[in-house]
């Protein structure tokens, strides 16, 4: 059986509530007619209850950008896996780069959030991807690994089965400078492989991959005519819900 493609957006630090709920309403309406792809909207955490509402009898999916693995207690500034189900979140972004670059994220943190998640019923986008310099240097599929080994260690098959990964090479995110359908595919094919490995043939071809860094309705199509390439996750593109309801249309372009 095929993999439903799944398109998300990824609004990081941008939108006020008021900003969110405009963005919300009108993805709603450019949006009502698409079927056969699933889509999910990842708005910041001040705005994740409104715009959860705004998009309620809709078939837009509520994400999260994090969440924190404890349960609860003294953890300023933090937000628990609890509170965003209670919400309506579906999914949650967890492992971004942004978040491993300025925040001090690793493959263990990145562990303890992923299960946190499962636990709480909340399906993770879970997002790896190589520098730059780790390009430069042949270590794309080393990292990559590395990133695969450190999140999943310990998740039992059954945690893993209903998991997105986003592959997402850093050098790739906001600059403009998208990676090429077949660089994007070689090591997309090389996680569904290695997903093959750490659980079975079958989860692997289950599980959806999305490409991650500067998505447009311009280079949507080449990449989705990729084998292993099911969807992406889309950032500065999904500001606009024009851009945004383009790519997830991308079998209409
Ligand atoms: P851009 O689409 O802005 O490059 O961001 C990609 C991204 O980081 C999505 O999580």
């Amino acid at each position: 059986m095929g993999r439903l493609p799944f398109i998300a957006g990824n609004w990081k630090m941008n939108k006020t509530v008021g900003e969110a709920l405009d963005l919300a309403r009108q993805m709603k309406t450019s949006l009502a007619k698409v079927d056969s792809v699933e889509v999910a909207v990842a708005p910041p955490f001040t705005a994740l209850f409104a715009v959860g509402n705004e998009l309620k009898g809709s078939r837009i999916v509520l994400a999260a950008q994090n969440l924190f693995w404890e349960e609860k207690g003294a953890f300023t500034g933090e937000i628990s896996p609890a509170m965003l189900k209670e919400i309506g979140c579906g999914y949650v972004i967890i492992g971004h780069s942004e978040r491993r670059q300025y925040f001090g994220e690793t493959d263990e943190t990145v562990n303890r959030r992923i299960k946190a998640a499962f636990k709480h019923g909340l399906k993770v986008i879970f997002c790896i991807g190589e520098t730059l310099q780790e390009r430069e240097e042949g270590k794309t599929f080393s990292v990559v690994e590395r990133q695969m080994e450190g999140g999943l260690k310990g998740l039992k098959t059954e945690e893993a089965r209903p998991m997105v990964l986003a592959y997402e090479p850093v050098w790739a995110i906001g600059t403009g400078k998208t990676a090429t359908p077949e660089q994007a595919e070689e090591v997309h094919r090389f996680i569904r492989n290695k997903l093959g490995g750490l659980y079975s043939r079958e989860i692997a071809g289950e599980i959806r991959i999305q490409y991650g860094g500067s998505v447009t309705p311009e280079n949507i199509k080449g990449l989705m005519t990729q084998e292993d390439i099911d969807g992406a996750l889309v950032g500065g593109a999904s500001l606009q819900a024009e851009t945004f309801s383009k790519i997830v249309r991308f079998r209409e372009i």
